[in-house]
């Protein structure tokens, strides 16, 4: 299978569209290890499933670099190097989320250390390895919001827009060693922050995306898979927008 004798790192993979991520590289025949706040989700998606096995869902939280630094060290011991990161953890500020006007530089925090710092933690930690072993893939999450610039996220918008740059940055040190790191750029995925938006929003959406529906967590753990594999091999740097044509580059 595409990838048998793999290892791959979803972060944030206890559900939504990390977890589809999870469970595509585990289809796919890879080992996967998950740290995410929540592995209750994941584990019962897993349950049932022979390939479950291959999946090790560690509890604990990404913004703390300890957690991370011991989640990385169980990884190495259990499964070994890290073939593949995808750096899925992020997300708004949500209910505490408005105008810039109005925000505080704390919720700024949350937002930057989550959907970005995060990223630079994880990458951080697996980078070397990767370029001593002359193979790597660095998927990282951005948004379509870093594009569209959506009202009242500016402090989200920052952070993702920061995933484009760490993105071009270390993809172009990296390159050299067989280590490629592209980002992902979602629209409206269905996941448990739509459940939120009240059916107006929803609609207004739908009507904004040429596609004209919500995509789902499978379309972009598809668009992941693809850049984590073989076949990507000469694709870096690049912003892969998944959003059924809201934004066109
Ligand atoms: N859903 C969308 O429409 C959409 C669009 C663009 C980008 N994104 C991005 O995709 C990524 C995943 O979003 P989602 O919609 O699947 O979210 P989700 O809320 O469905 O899942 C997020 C997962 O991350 C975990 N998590 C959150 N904070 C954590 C932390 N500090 N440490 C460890 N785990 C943590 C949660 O427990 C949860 O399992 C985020 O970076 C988000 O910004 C989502």
């Amino acid at each position: 299978m595409k990838f048998d004798n793999r290892i791959a790192v979803v972060t944030g993979g206890g559900q939504g569209i990390g977890a589809a991520a999870v469970l595509r590289f585990l289809e796919e025949g890879a080992r996967v290890a998950v740290l995410d706040l929540n592995c209750g989700p994941l584990d019962g998606q897993l349950a049932g499933l022979a390939h479950g096995s291959r999946c090790l869902c560690v509890s604990g939280d990404c913004t703390d670099a300890d957690v991370m630094s011991a989640f990385f060290d169980r990884v190495d011991a259990e499964f070994g190097a890290v073939d593949i990161l995808f750096n899925n953890v992020g997300q708004s500020a949500r209910e505490r989320g408005g105008p810039f006007v109005e925000s505080d530089e704390a919720t700024w925090r949350f937002v930057i250390e989550v959907s970005l710092l995060t990223a630079m933690r994880a990458s951080r930690r697996v980078a070397p390895g990767m370029r001593a072993r002359a193979f790597g893939r660095i998927v990282n999450m951005s948004s379509d919001a870093a594009f569209t610039g959506d009202v009242g996220l500016a402090d989200y918008a920052a952070a993702k827009m920061g995933i484009v740059g760490f993105t071009r940055s270390l993809a172009r040190e990296l390159a050299p060693y067989g280590v490629t790191v592209n980002a992902v750029c979602p629209g409206a995925i269905r996941t448990r922050a739509h459940e939120r938006l009240r059916p107006e929003v929803l609609a207004r959406i739908v009507a904004d995306t040429p596609a004209g529906f919500i995509g789902s967590p499978e379309d972009v753990a598809s668009a992941v898979s693809f850049l984590a594999g073989d076949d990507a091999r000469f694709i870096t740097g690049q912003t892969l927008l998944i959003d059924g044509g809201r934004w066109m580059v």
